[in-house]
């Protein structure tokens, strides 16, 4: 998908996809890390306008409203804050526009448009955002670019250097596979993986196993800025692999929690998910369990005893669907 000029575009059906999960999420995250923190902070670093031609909701609003409508508002003590960063003026002032009359509903200060990029942005010293140490405060960054461009992986360290801040991110796989030969995009490339070993996989002739190491890579560069649990799944619209979400963390109940997310939305309108360790699985359809089953006899293999809370963090893992 070529990245659209106008200032609100027609909304694709796999991203509809990415929408449901992160509302999902959010109803678990805002609760979860809204009774034990301070402060939190859900970052979307790629805002978009906030709504789409159809007039359909964009990850600002889905955001603002998981927060506005949950069932458990009251008892999320934490200050919670939204931080909206678009780089295109007219698309800021289209969220801002948008935004107003939710953000007056919350406490002042609680929702912030920064007009500018995503890197840059965050590379300066974001005012009242930082914890001691100098960290970004707990936070939940959603990282939702067109193609591949201003996502360094330095930057996604730097949220990651906070030990309960998690990162969603979306990759349109295409756009990397289709360019991936033209030298402006080494660059960016080199910069998004915080490497160049890509370079070993692009040329591989092989398009599923191409595909595979790019996203077995980008998983241990995630590690390698901090990331424990790496979640990762694929979008697809009427059988094409249209892009896939990393959900980078350092705990396991949040990756428990996006699995959970990703299961309990139930496809329909032309797209699918599919887990990123069993290509097989499409979620949604009747559960199969014999992915799991076979992981957990490989995983457990041999005549020791295994306790139930061994099993249980493997099964909430990054390691299963
Ligand atoms: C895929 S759209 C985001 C959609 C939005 N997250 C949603 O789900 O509703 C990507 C957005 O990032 C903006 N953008 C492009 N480059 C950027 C950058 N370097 N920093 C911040 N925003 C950027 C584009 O103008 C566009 O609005």
């Amino acid at each position: 998908m070529s990245a659209p000029r106008e200032t609100v575009w027609e909304l694709k059906p796999h991203s509809l996809g990415k929408h449901l999960v992160l509302k999902e999420y959010l109803k678990a995250w805002l609760p979860i890390l809204g009774q034990t923190q301070g402060r939190i902070l859900f970052l979307d670093g790629f805002a978009g306008p906030g709504e789409y031609k159809g007039g359909e909701q964009g990850s600002p609003v889905i955001a603002l409203n998981a927060f506005r409508q949950h069932s458990a508002r009251k008892m999320i003590t934490a200050e919670v804050k939204f931080v909206f960063i678009e780089k295109h003026e007219d698309r800021a002032r289209h969220l801002e526009g948008l935004l107003q009359p939710l953000a007056a509903e919350l406490p002042p200060g609680s929702v912030e448009v920064v007009r500018g990029a995503f890197d840059e942005t965050l590379a300066k010293e974001l005012d009242g955002l930082t914890d001691a140490g100098l960290t970004l405060a707990p936070c939940l960054a959603m990282v939702d670019p067109f193609g591949v461009s201003d996502t360094p992986m330095e930057v996604i360290a730097r949220i990651l250097a906070h030990p309960k801040s998690e990162i969603y991110i979306s990759v349109m796989y295409e756009h990397i596979n289709r360019f991936r030969g033209s030298s402006e995009f080494s660059d960016p490339l080199d910069s998004r993986y915080g490497c160049d070993d890509w370079r070993a996989y692009v040329d591989l002739d092989d398009g599923r196993e191409r595909r595979r190491s790019l996203f077995e890579l980008y998983k241990r560069q995630l590690r390698q800025a901090g990331a424990e649990h790496v979640v990762h799944f694929d979008l697809y619209d009427r059988g094409q692999h249209k892009y896939s979400i990393f959900h980078a963390s350092r705990h396991s109940r949040a990756s428990n929690e996006m699995k959970a997310a990703i299961w309990s939305v139930n496809p329909g309108g032309g797209f699918a998910f599919h887990g990123g360790q069993t290509e097989q699985l499409a979620l949604g359809v009747e559960p199969n369990f014999k992915p799991l089953q076979d992981a957990l006899r490989r995983e457990f293999r041999g005549d020791r005893w295994v306790t139930i809370e061994e099993v249980e963090a493997f099964v909430m893992s990054d390691k299963t669907d």
